[in-house]
């Protein structure tokens, strides 16, 4: 089935130069190891800094997206810094991520922001990239627990407020356990099973607020610790989606290795 990868470099690289550098080598490693097929046939999504994302959408690889990490809560005006979904839509960005825990944290972005961004994405035919999660789990917990269920209901319910029927195709959501990214001190990639269950429940959630039909459209990914030898503990599992990348898309070889190891799951 085919996979949506997305790889979201955050605040990497450095310069304008390593970022050409990077998208340069990938052109040529994607060739070398015959790869063309497998980006065609599965959906790759790059999300560099904003800053960049214009001069790589111009040295576009094939199939290949260039999507933002990040989007303003605000249409238009006097907000200095910001970047509206008109301006990504504009530029050709088609994926925009939001809610990601990290700006949460660290710009202490809410539920109700990310919902203003959402809908202003819809509005621009833009495709969203929620992510949920929960910041630890107990020992014991799992994906079924109602303390865990509570917390990624409540922020579906949030950040979705308001959308429209019509407009679910174009969701997508993340399911990034903070305790999983690789960042964060004792991480650890979730557990198969566990992922399973929690995509079951998030497509319920679609399904009860909306109808089946219309649930079945969601792309569901998993985020958190994904490398290249990890990524195929999931091949069993045909209800996910995807993948939302960190660390790894960052590392020329690691990723190369990510997406050749596409063609077994
Ligand atoms: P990670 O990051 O793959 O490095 O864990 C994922 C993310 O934060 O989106």
């Amino acid at each position: 089935m085919a996979k949506l990868i997305v790889a979201n470099w955050k605040q990497f690289p450095d310069t304008k130069e390593q970022a050409d550098n990077f998208i340069e080598k990938l052109r040529g490693l994607i060739s070398k190891h015959k790869l063309n097929k497998v980006i065609e046939n599965n959906k790759i999504v790059i999300l560099p800094p904003y800053i960049y994302a214009d001069r790589l959408i111009d040295k576009a690889i094939n199939n290949v997206e260039i999507g933002s990490q990040d989007v303003s809560k605000f249409n238009q005006g006097a907000f200095t810094g910001e970047i509206s979904s008109k301006m990504l839509k504009s530029m050709g960005i088609k994926y925009v991520l939001v809610g990601h825990s990290e700006r949460r944290l660290n710009f202490n972005e809410k539920n109700q922001d990310i919902n203003t961004k959402i809908i202003n994405c819809l509005h621009y035919n833009l495709k969203p990239i929620l992510c949920v999660g929960e910041n630890v789990r107990a020992k014991n917990e799992t994906a079924n627990n109602f303390r865990i269920k509570k917390i990624i209901f409540s922020q579906l319910n949030e950040c979705l407020k308001g959308v429209k029927d019509e407009d679910i195709k174009n969701i997508i959501i993340a399911y990034e356990p903070i305790w999983a990214i690789s960042t964060n001190a004792n991480s650890s990639v979730a557990e198969v099973g566990d992922v399973e269950t929690m995509m079951i429940n998030i497509r319920f959630w679609f399904e009860t607020r909306f109808s089946k039909e219309k649930a079945a459209n969601v792309k569901i990914l998993y985020g958190g610790s994904i490398n290249k030898d990890n990524i195929l503990n999931f091949k069993s599992l045909f209800i996910n989606d995807g993948f939302l990348i960190g660390k790894a898309s960052t590392n020329l070889s690691e990723y190369i290795a990510i997406l050749t190891n596409l063609k077994k799951i």
